[in-house]
């Protein structure tokens, strides 16, 4: 273990001397060979500094920053091609328009060999023969209108080509076109699609001229605005809203209740207590840029009830038969029911279950709902009573016989 750090070390002082020879500079490389070696790190992030528009004709220097231990080897790459390796410093000496393309620095930690990169575009201009990108009208790019894109030159610079998300756009279509002897992109209407980065492209005798990148961004909306509601939140009595609206760039948003004006914002949460049911809850959409406008409405649900519980069954029961009790109660959300027989709660929901008629049905059943949200509850009862069924029904005897003889059982003490 110890002999494998001492080994590294070694080698990398060895190396250290090498490329501080080719560099000419020995004293500060050798200084470097402190830096222990047993512990490396990195390389962290590479940063790679310089200009990314270059002048013909002129100098300038590029420099790979990154945090690094030991120190990191440097490759330099142009266009996917090596060009040097070293250090961390490279020069255009002097700029010209075979520069034009992708500058990469990679960086190698020399002990982990673990390797970071970095790229940088470089577009190469000419003050004399120059070219740009500018709109043909005046106002914002916006979806459904026309819009245009002119290619400006100057010197013998002559506009040739434009260039879509890196790709030369094909021949004009209805809605696409090349004017002007490809001066002009023009675009009638604009959509969303048309969404991306443009570029005009020019010859200066063999040399291609690349314009600036225009990048195009279609103001559009807003579109398919909704109104979401949130669950209710409880007895609290709020609830919230939330308007969805597609739009570019970022719509404002205005609430109105029926006609009255009340918050600004894509979200809103409302006391449900100033609202009457007949209220209408409206979220406008405003495109800032634009200034179009789309509107979502609708009728929340008030909370209310239960006003009353009505309950459905029949008032007298016959002994060993099977019957069902609704109790119904105008409410939102709906109530939740509770029944009572005599005062001791004998079901849950909205519907009582009598599978056999017992002496014990005959008393008093009650219902009684509540609504969580609105905290409100309300009770009615019916009277049950247990009946012969001599009167409404045919028995034979002997099922009469033995219903009597249980009710005469049950009357026992
Ligand atoms: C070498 O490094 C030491 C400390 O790491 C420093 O004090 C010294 O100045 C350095 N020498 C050179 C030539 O850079
Ligand atoms: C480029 O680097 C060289 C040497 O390090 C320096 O002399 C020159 O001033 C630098 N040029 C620019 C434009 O920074
Ligand atoms: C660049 O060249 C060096 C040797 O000159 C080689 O070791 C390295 O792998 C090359 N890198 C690439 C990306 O071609
Ligand atoms: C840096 O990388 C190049 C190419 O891979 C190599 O020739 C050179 O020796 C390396 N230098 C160091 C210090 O590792
Ligand atoms: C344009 O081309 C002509 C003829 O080749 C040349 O004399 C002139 O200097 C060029 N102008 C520019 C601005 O490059
Ligand atoms: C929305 O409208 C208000 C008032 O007109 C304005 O102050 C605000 O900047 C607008 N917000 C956006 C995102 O346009
Ligand atoms: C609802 O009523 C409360 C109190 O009356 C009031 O403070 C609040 O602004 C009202 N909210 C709306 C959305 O009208
Ligand atoms: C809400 O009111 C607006 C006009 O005040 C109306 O156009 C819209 O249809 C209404 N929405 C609903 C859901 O009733
Ligand atoms: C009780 O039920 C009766 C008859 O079904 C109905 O008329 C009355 O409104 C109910 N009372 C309450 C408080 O629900
Ligand atoms: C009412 O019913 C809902 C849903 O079934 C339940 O979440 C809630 O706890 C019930 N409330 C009461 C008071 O029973
Ligand atoms: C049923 O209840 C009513 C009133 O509580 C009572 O008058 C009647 O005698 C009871 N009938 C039976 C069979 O217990
Ligand atoms: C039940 O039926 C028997 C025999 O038919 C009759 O004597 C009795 O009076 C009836 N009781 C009631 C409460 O109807």
């Amino acid at each position: 273990m110890e002999n494998a750090t001492i080994f590294c070390a070694v080698l990398f002082i060895s190396l250290s001397i090498a490329v501080a020879e080719l560099r000419g500079n020995y004293a500060t490389f050798v200084n470097s060979t402190w830096v222990d070696t047993s512990n490396p790190s990195g390389p962290g992030d590479v940063v790679l500094m310089g200009p990314s528009t270059v002048v013909v004709g002129k100098n300038y220097n590029f420099t790979c920053h990154v945090v690094c231990n030991p120190l990191c080897n440097f490759t330099w790459l142009f266009n996917g091609l090596n060009v040097t390796s070293g250090f961390s410093e490279i020069f255009m000496h002097p700029a010209n328009f075979s520069d034009n393309g992708v500058l990469t620095c990679q960086a190698t930690n020399v002990v982990t060999l673990t390797t970071k990169a970095v790229s940088k575009v470089i577009r190469v201009t000419d003050p004399k023969n120059n070219i740009s990108v500018e709109p043909t009208v005046q106002y914002p790019p916006t979806a459904g209108r026309p819009y245009g894109l002119r290619c400006l030159t100057t010197g013998n610079a002559t506009a040739a080509l434009w260039v879509k998300n890196n790709l030369v756009l094909e021949t004009s279509t209805k809605r696409v076109q090349l004017l002007h002897k490809n001066t002009v992109l023009f675009f009638d209407p604009l959509t969303i699609f048309d969404n991306a980065i443009f570029q005009c492209l020019a010859f200066v005798g063999p040399w291609p001229l690349t314009s600036e990148s225009f990048i195009l961004r279609v103001n559009y909306g807003p579109q398919t605005p909704i109104i979401q509601a949130q669950n209710l939140l409880g007895p609290a009595v709020r609830q919230s809203f939330q308007c969805y609206v597609d739009c570019h760039p970022l719509c404002n948003y205005t609430w109105y209740l029926g006609e009255r004006m009340f918050w600004h914002g894509s979200h809103v949460s409302i006391q449900l207590a100033n609202f009457t049911i007949s209220n209408n809850l409206t979220c406008k959409a405003v495109n800032p840029v634009t200034g179009f406008t789309g509107a979502a409405s609708i009728i929340p649900k008030i909370p209310f009830g239960p006003r009353n519980a009505i309950i459905s069954g029949p008032s007298e029961l016959i002994l060993g038969h099977s019957y069902t009790f609704r109790c119904s109660t105008p409410s939102y959300p709906p109530s939740n029911h509770t029944w009572y027989l005599d005062n001791k709660a004998v079901a849950q929901g909205d519907v009582y279950q009598v599978a056999s008629a017992t002496l014990a049905d005959n008393g008093t059943l009650q219902c009684t709902a509540h609504n969580d949200v609105t905290g409100l509850s309300v009770t009615n009862s019916t009277e049950l009573k247990l009946i012969n069924g001599t009167t409404s029904f045919k028995f034979s005897s002997a099922s009469l016989v033995a219903a009597l003889t249980l009710l005469l059982l049950q009357l026992l003490p």
